[in-house]
């Protein structure tokens, strides 16, 4: 099979792309029934952030978490099929072309000052996701974290084993906001697949689309005079101590911010802790409050139609949206692929 062509494609579809006119149009039709015969599974999947990009290019998705609530997202949201299971004692079968993932990045972030590295539960779960690219065998794979992995053992010989069995692996850390996304959030992008000059191509047409920054204005003005709970997801906690901290997220520290509507959001985390600040907060008679959850998935780059179940609790939906690889960024590792990998 010639290198690139994804496994569901036909050589006639490969031929079809070196012709003129109608023949490549038939291609392009051929390309998007093949779509969905690529099979890509993402190994911790949360809420799906990573998958959205893909599902939106017409892959085929597994997700797997641990969290029940994800297969209700996956559902609710016609993301793709959903397994539940405890990836730190149980694995994956079957046949994927591609796998994604984002395993949890708390033992490695450097604001857990308490249990970091080694002592934190979580550690392994880095070392279960290559194991599932060592088993499973894909074409390509791609993982998100923090920038901090890359100083911990247990990464390192993860990708060392992996490249011993064949793998090329390249890591890059990105500002997401450099690709068009409204938050400046900084995270490390693992590539990796079979074929080292796929994976260098994908990198390179991938740094090729970078784009000017949205800023949170770009991304939650549609929402402005919107009443609370007047659109799904658009509610906030009332916090009784919001005042107390003003001086908190007035300087910026600890992670706390008001926002700005002329600027990419900083990275936040979960806004029942950190008090991420709408920028109309306390302004000219506006009361003080945090932003909604839904100006959160916007900030993150979640589109309108995307909602969460209901009944889901409101501090569950901000730590998932925090934790999600922004679906801007997922679409363009989808789209880089779709091109490099399916045609
Ligand atoms: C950083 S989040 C992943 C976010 C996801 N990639 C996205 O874009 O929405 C980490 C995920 O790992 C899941 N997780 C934690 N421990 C797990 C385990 N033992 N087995 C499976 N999933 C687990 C969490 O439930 C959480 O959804």
């Amino acid at each position: 099979m010639p290198r690139g062509l994804g496994p569901g494609l036909t050589r006639a579809s490969h031929i079809a792309m070196h012709l003129p006119g109608k023949y490549k149009l038939l291609n392009e039709i051929m390309v998007k029934k093949n779509m969905g015969k690529i099979r890509v599974l993402d190994l911790f999947c949360g809420a799906g952030g990573f998958s959205l990009g893909f599902k939106k290019q017409g892959f085929s998705i597994t997700g797997v978490d641990i969290n029940p609530w994800s297969e209700k997202i996956f559902s609710l949201n016609h993301i793709g099929d959903f397994v539940q299971k405890d990836l730190m004692s149980e694995h994956i079968d079957g046949n994927f072309n591609i796998i994604l993932g984002g395993p949890p990045c708390r033992p490695f972030s450097s604001v857990n000052l308490r249990r970091r590295g080694e002592k934190h539960p979580n550690y392994p779960l880095v070392e279960r996701y290559f194991d599932h690219i060592s088993s499973l065998r894909p074409d390509l794979f791609f993982m998100e974290n923090v920038p901090p992995v890359r100083n911990y053992q247990i990464f390192l010989d993860s990708v060392k084993r992996i490249e011993d069995e064949g793998y090329h692996v390249e890591s890059h850390v990105i500002h997401y906001s450099e690709f068009g996304a409204s938050t400046k959030r900084r995270r490390l992008i693992v590539f990796g697949g079979k074929d080292k000059k796929l994976v260098e191509k994908i990198i390179r047409i991938f740094n090729k689309r970078k784009a000017e920054p949205k800023t949170v204005g770009d991304a939650i003005k549609k929402y402005e005079g919107t009443p609370e709970k007047g659109y799904p997801d658009h509610e906030w906690p009332h916090l009784k101590t919001i005042h107390k901290y003003k001086d908190k997220y007035e300087s910026g520290q600890y992670g706390w911010y008001k926002l700005n509507y002329s600027q990419p959001a900083p990275s936040f985390g979960n806004i029942m802790k950190t008090y991420i600040l709408h920028p109309n907060s306390d302004n000219n008679g506006t009361p003080a409050r945090v932003i909604s959850v839904r100006e959160a998935m916007a900030i993150m780059g979640f589109s309108p139609e995307f909602h969460f179940p209901e009944k889901m609790g409101i501090g569950l939906r901000y730590q998932m949206v925090v934790d999600v690889v922004s679906p801007t960024i997922s679409e363009i590792i989808a789209d880089v692929v779709k091109e490099c990998y399916v045609r």
